[in-house]
């Protein structure tokens, strides 16, 4: 079997050059060095030529770090920065990965951190059949009329389950107002509609090149950029598309809304656990108390059906216990109601469980994430 990893080292420093080499020997036959320079510019010929998997590129300033793994990423998307760094300061690290490196390695590179990095880039997930995960846990986060926090639970969720290199996907099926390229701050060339439109051809690698793995973790595949597009998407499509996914990831979150039927419904059947996002306010809470009988009526049973209450205020008017007795279920989760970390981590692109991990609001999510496990 050919190798199923190529890779490239740009690195000023030639015995680091050489460690890195010596260090990946072991693993020739799934691991091949399509070449190692020294420069940038010898760097981009190379990616050029030999399109590799992964890139290693040594970053001794800041900004010319980021242009230079904005370049990489924007020309060739279908290849993965690791960044390699003697600096430990943390904004580095999210400068870097906000440009787009999947992977920050501090110097001297161990062999550890190394293997590790190349385990998280991913691209092993797709290279043998026997990494398949027979049976991913779908996760999907809902409710009907949106704005209760349905993406920011979906990319919360993701983010904290694909942290010590889960295989996690996040998939925006919230299919006329999707959102997660905006929460995530990413512009794929690809969506669910290239997905859709090549439905037949929908196999590991092809996969593979569709979604991009956001600097947070999941590998994202995002909503379609025409509205014309997300109208042609057909349930038994949605259903091809997540039976799939739930074959090659461990877990798979789903931020979705809209009536109770079609696309929907195919994405409920497929769930094991759907989180129903709401509020402790009343109109939010006549319209749960309808949405929930009627899914209850569809055949969607209580224990898959999770009633998760954002932005929860703990004096407000409507107490947990009344929403409870009045939705007949058990709330399974509340979200703090946190708006300054909240919105800033929806502006800088990157979930608050990784911008902000010790905000209350990042503890709840993470322990939801732990619930749902
Ligand atoms: N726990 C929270 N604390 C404070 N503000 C929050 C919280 N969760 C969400 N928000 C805010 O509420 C708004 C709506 O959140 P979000 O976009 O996640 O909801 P949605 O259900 O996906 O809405 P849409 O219908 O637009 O898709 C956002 O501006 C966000 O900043
Ligand atoms: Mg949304």
């Amino acid at each position: 079997m050919p190798p199923s990893i190529t890779l490239a080292i740009i690195d000023s420093d030639a015995s680091a050059r050489e460690s890195i080499e010596a260090t990946l020997r072991p693993f020739a036959e799934t691991i091949s060095i399509a070449g190692s320079v020294d420069t940038f510019a010898d760097g981009v010929r190379l990616i050029e030529n030999s399109a590799p998997n992964v890139v290693i590129l040594e970053v001794n300033d800041i900004q010319r770090g980021m242009q230079e793994v904005q370049h990489i990423t924007s020309r060739f998307p279908r290849t993965s920065v690791i960044v390699s760094s003697a600096e430990r300061n943390s904004d580095w690290i999210l400068s870097l990965m906000r440009a787009g490196a999947v992977e920050y390695m501090l110097r001297p590179i161990t062999q550890e951190e190394l293997k590790q990095a190349l385990q998280k880039v991913g691209r092993f997930f797709f290279s043998s059949s026997s990494d398949k995960t027979p049976n991913g846990k779908l996760i999907s986060v809902y409710y009907p009329t949106g704005g209760t926090g349905t993406t920011t639970v979906a990319v919360n969720l993701a983010a904290s389950l694909a942290s010590e290199g889960t295989k996690v996907a996040l998939v925006d099926l919230n299919l006329y107002s999707g959102d997660i390229s905006t929460f995530l701050d990413v512009n794929p060339t690809y969506t669910l509609s290239s997905v859709t439109s090549n439905i037949d051809r929908l196999d590991a690698n092809f996969l593979m090149t569709v979604m991009t793995r956001h600097s947070s973790g999941p590998f994202v595949l995002t909503e379609p950029n025409e509205v014309d597009d997300a109208i042609s998407i057909t349930p038994d499509q949605v259903r091809r598309i997540l039976e799939f996914l739930k074959g090659v990831f461990t877990y798979v979150v789903v931020d979705c809304g809209g009536p109770l039927a079609g696309c929907n419904m195919a994405i409920f059947e497929s769930s094991d656990v759907v989180l129903f996002t709401t509020a402790l306010s009343l109109p939010a809470l006549k319209n749960s108390k309808r949405y929930l009988t009627a899914m209850e009526r569809k055949g969607l049973r209580k224990d898959r059906l999770k009633l998760v209450v954002n932005r929860y205020l703990p004096k407000a008017d409507i107490q947990v216990k009344d929403a409870e007795k009045v939705l007949g279920h058990t709330v399974f989760q509340t979200i703090p109601n946190e708006y300054l970390d909240v919105v800033a981590s929806i502006n800088k692109g990157m979930p608050v469980v990784k911008m902000s991990p010790r905000s209350p609001v990042s503890k709840a999510l993470l322990t939801l994430a732990e619930l749902v496990k």
